[in-house]
């Protein structure tokens, strides 16, 4: 018994931080999902200044994140949550620039309907496609199993000789989905020698006329055809060996194009219009140009409107607009068609970048920031970027808020102006978001718990505070033995260290026909003796996750809590299920 308890609480020992107890939880919400973001003060009042500052920046050109033209650059930023009552956006930004080219049937002004290009965005729409035909069961083939060209390429003369052809029966569809197959990036696509680039000063040797290319090298070269992709990207070295590092490949996503359609028989454009936008009702989305309908932002000049893609739509093809893209994110969260599980599986990282804050999933670009930007817990964006010509686009999931944000820009200055309006919305955003989980949390579990039978010693009391995220159990008393000082002495007596706080988080698990709703306990504890000027390798911070679940009694885990909601979401009573007794709430705060 003593072993066996000794050694959870040398793991909790392991998962101390010296200066903050933010970092010491599992990754995820530090509160259920915030819901009414519409109508919530903080979040109006972050809209508010959203909208101002974005409409000074563009107007006049500045921001602290970079300065770029006035007036030249259109956006359309909308930030949506799934847990609002009447579907109202909680940030709706729309910005017309000056000059929009009426003549190629733009719109005169810019609304959350007005249609965009969104580049790589697109890749979302493929990859989604794939999923719902079966993309997780066929995770690990390989992809000349779904493509006889690339089984044609892995069979000549050759094809083994791994420095100078990609090893395509390696190659597997899962690794092109999440940017792991260490494929070339582009086949051709603005190629130096058809950029008109000085290549003689630069000291490049002139090409043979066979080296030169003839499709997609420019925006005059009409887009290669199926047949001229396979036969030049299959003399394209490989970057990588396959699930070595994630590098950024469109290439892998035009081949992914080609696995959706050898899947369902049905060519790309179809299989997104039938199973896609159809079902999830996006009416201002399509694989092609809308033309001059007078939906479409078109900047003057060489915008990249309405220039075909040819087969590279699934990689950066679409056009949508900032409401679609927002209910194409919201669909992704709730797993509308793919289910839950579904969708939760592919929010997952699948490999790191050099980057401590960047990761990348199926092709989501994950960004780790905090709820406080400077402070706060770790929270991670789902993000997939965009640009092409002067388009440029970021669409950011926050499953954590259950919010997502669609940004879309258009002009010479797009990439800078997507940039900064994305810093501006997010940093004011998120603490918003966290500032009213925090308090929508309080107003739920807060408060006083306790036993029926008034002649029993126990009792549990949470609240929320600044000094760390989760519901903090302020005191937690059971037949007379205070919790907290009876496990403080018996790590004390096992060197656990001290426990600076107790605080719960949700699980995500709930059953709604009762209301039960599960959260777990997280002791953060500093190890003994812990001095953070020390500088470690193994951080005993990051150990928090390994020692959810371990200390338990008859098989119940102290750090399982399961709360009890009346019809208004209220709780009406907690069970710590360790200690086999239900406390009813008994006052607020
Ligand atoms: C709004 O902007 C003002 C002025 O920059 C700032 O003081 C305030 O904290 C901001 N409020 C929110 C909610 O972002
Ligand atoms: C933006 O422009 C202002 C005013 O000209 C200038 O002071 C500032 O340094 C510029 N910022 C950047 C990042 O270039
Ligand atoms: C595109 O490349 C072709 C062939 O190199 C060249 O003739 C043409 O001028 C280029 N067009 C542009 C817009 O650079
Ligand atoms: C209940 O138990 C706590 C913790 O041991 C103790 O401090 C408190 O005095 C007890 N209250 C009563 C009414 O006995």
């Amino acid at each position: 018994m003593c072993t066996r308890l000794s050694y959870p609480l040398a793991l909790l020992a392991a998962s101390a931080s010296a200066t903050t107890p933010f970092d010491q939880k599992l990754i995820g919400p530090a509160y259920p999902a915030p819901s009414n973001l519409a109508a919530a003060s903080a979040v109006r009042a972050a809209a508010a200044n959203i909208s101002s500052a974005l409409g000074r920046a563009l107007d006049s050109g500045q921001t602290p994140f970079g300065n770029f033209t006035a007036e030249a650059t259109s956006l359309s930023l909308t930030a949506v949550s799934a847990l609002s009552d009447d579907g109202a956006p909680i940030l709706d930004f729309h910005y017309t620039a000056a000059g929009l080219d009426a003549s190629a049937g733009s719109t005169r002004r810019v609304t959350a309907d007005s249609v965009y290009r969104i580049g790589s965005v697109s890749k979302l729409f493929t990859v989604y496609a794939w999923l719902l035909h079966g993309g997780a069961r066929d995770w690990d083939r390989p992809v000349t199993d779904f493509v006889p060209e690339l089984r044609r390429a892995a069979a000549l003369p050759g094809a083994d000789n791994a420095a100078e052809r990609v090893q395509w029966r390696h190659v597997t569809v899962g690794a092109l989905a999440s940017q792991l197959s260490g494929i070339g990036r582009d086949y051709n696509n603005a190629d130096l020698a058809s950029e008109g680039f000085p290549w003689r000063e630069a000291g490049l040797p002139p090409l043979p006329p066979g080296e030169m290319p003839t499709c997609a090298g420019n925006s005059s070269q009409p887009p290669c055809s199926r047949k001229e992709f396979f036969e030049g990207f299959t003399k394209r070295h490989p970057v990588l060996p396959p699930y070595t590092a994630p590098v950024y490949s469109n290439a892998a996503y035009r081949i992914l194009g080609y696995v959706v359609e050898a899947m369902t028989g049905s060519p790309y454009d179809a299989v997104l219009a039938r199973d896609v936008l159809q079902p999830l009702g996006l009416k201002h989305t399509s694989t092609s140009s809308p033309g001059g309908s007078g939906v479409g932002v078109i900047p003057p000049g060489d915008s990249g409107w309405g220039r075909p893609l040819g087969d590279e739509v699934s990689t950066g093809g679409l056009y949508s607009s900032s409401h679609d893209l927002a209910g194409f994110g919201l669909a992704l969260l709730a797993g509308k068609q793919l289910g839950p599980l579904a969708a939760r599986r592919w929010m997952t990282p699948h490999s790191h970048t050099a980057w401590p804050s960047a990761s990348v999933g199926a092709p989501w670009e994950i960004t780790r920031t905090r709820s406080r930007v400077t402070g706060g817990y770790a929270v991670d964006l789902y993000t997939k970027s965009g640009s092409d010509g002067q388009y440029n686009s970021l669409l950011v999931l926050v499953p954590d808020f259950q919010v997502v944000v669609s940004l879309l820009a258009a002009g010479p200055d797009s990439g800078p102006v997507a940039e900064a309006a994305a810093e501006v919305a997010l940093q004011a955003l998120l603490p918003a978001l966290d500032a009213v989980g925090q308090g929508q949390a309080c107003d739920v579990f807060c408060g006083t718990y306790a036993p029926a039978d008034a002649a029993v010693n126990s009792s549990l009391v949470l609240a929320v505070d600044g000094e760390g995220p989760g519901l903090l159990v302020t005191r937690w008393i059971s037949n007379g033995a205070d919790v907290r000082h009876a496990a403080q002495a018996y790590a004390d007596a096992t060197r656990g260290g001290d426990i600076e706080s107790i605080r719960l988080y949700p699980t995500g698990l709930l059953h709604s026909p009762g209301g039960e709703v599960a959260f777990r306990a997280i002791l953060q504890t500093l190890p003994p003796g812990y001095d953070a000027s020390i500088p470690r390798i193994m951080d005993p911070g990051a150990n928090q996750w390994s020692a959810v679940d371990q200390l338990a009694y008859g098989e119940v885990a102290v750090d399982d809590f399961v709360f009890r909601l009346d019809g208004q979401g209220r709780a009406v009573a907690v069970e710590p299920r360790v200690l086999r007794q239900t406390f009813h709430r008994v006052g607020g705060e």
